[in-house]
């Protein structure tokens, strides 16, 4: 047999390898890197449905929107407690600074926490409309791609 026609099983082969690795990285979803990463995947889904109604994506819904809010303000609360003290194993894209920054990573979450607060605050207003929902939201997605920037590795 020449090495060409060796070539497509090695192929085959190395290809199988890389599947069955990319089975056993799959996160635990009851560990602390999987709850934190469910959290953050329903913070996004939640601000990108406010940000959907604001930036006229779907219609403006005022009840729908304060639920909404309300959610992010409790949901931005919890991935915090999921970071453990030391860095943990697996498909984390969290950068090693988390760890070794925790003064400025607590910050930024209190930063986010407080832009959320805001916005619940701004809901509030009677009556509602999505133009002077624009400022508060744009502050909420402002926190987030701050702390992303200096502490989450795409
Ligand atoms: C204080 C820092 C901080 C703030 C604020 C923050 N994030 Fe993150 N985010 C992270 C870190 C760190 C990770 C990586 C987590 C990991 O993989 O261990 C992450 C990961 C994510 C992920 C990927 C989850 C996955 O499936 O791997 C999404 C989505 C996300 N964040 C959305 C948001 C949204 C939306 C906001 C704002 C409403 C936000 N984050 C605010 C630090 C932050």
């Amino acid at each position: 047999m020449s090495r060409n026609a060796l070539f497509p099983s090695r192929l085959f082969v190395v290809l199988l390898a890389c599947l069955s690795l990319t089975a056993c990285e799959q996160v635990d979803p009851n560990s602390p890197l999987g709850k934190r990463k469910t959290i953050f995947k329903q913070m996004l889904k939640t601000s990108e449905q406010l940000g959907g109604m604001l930036r006229g994506r779907v219609k403006f819904d005022e009840p729908a929107f304060v639920a909404g809010a309300a959610s992010l303000n409790e949901l931005v609360k919890t991935p915090w407690q999921h970071f453990p003290q030391v860095k943990d194993e697996g498909k984390s894209s969290a950068k090693d600074e988390v760890w070794q920054n925790q003064l400025r990573f607590n910050e930024l979450a209190r930063q986010l926490e407080a832009s959320t607060a805001a916005l619940v605050v701004a809901t509030t207003a009677k009556p509602l409309a999505a133009q002077t929902l624009g400022q508060p939201f744009a502050k909420v997605e402002g926190a987030c791609k701050a702390c992303h920037q200096e502490f989450r590795d795409y």
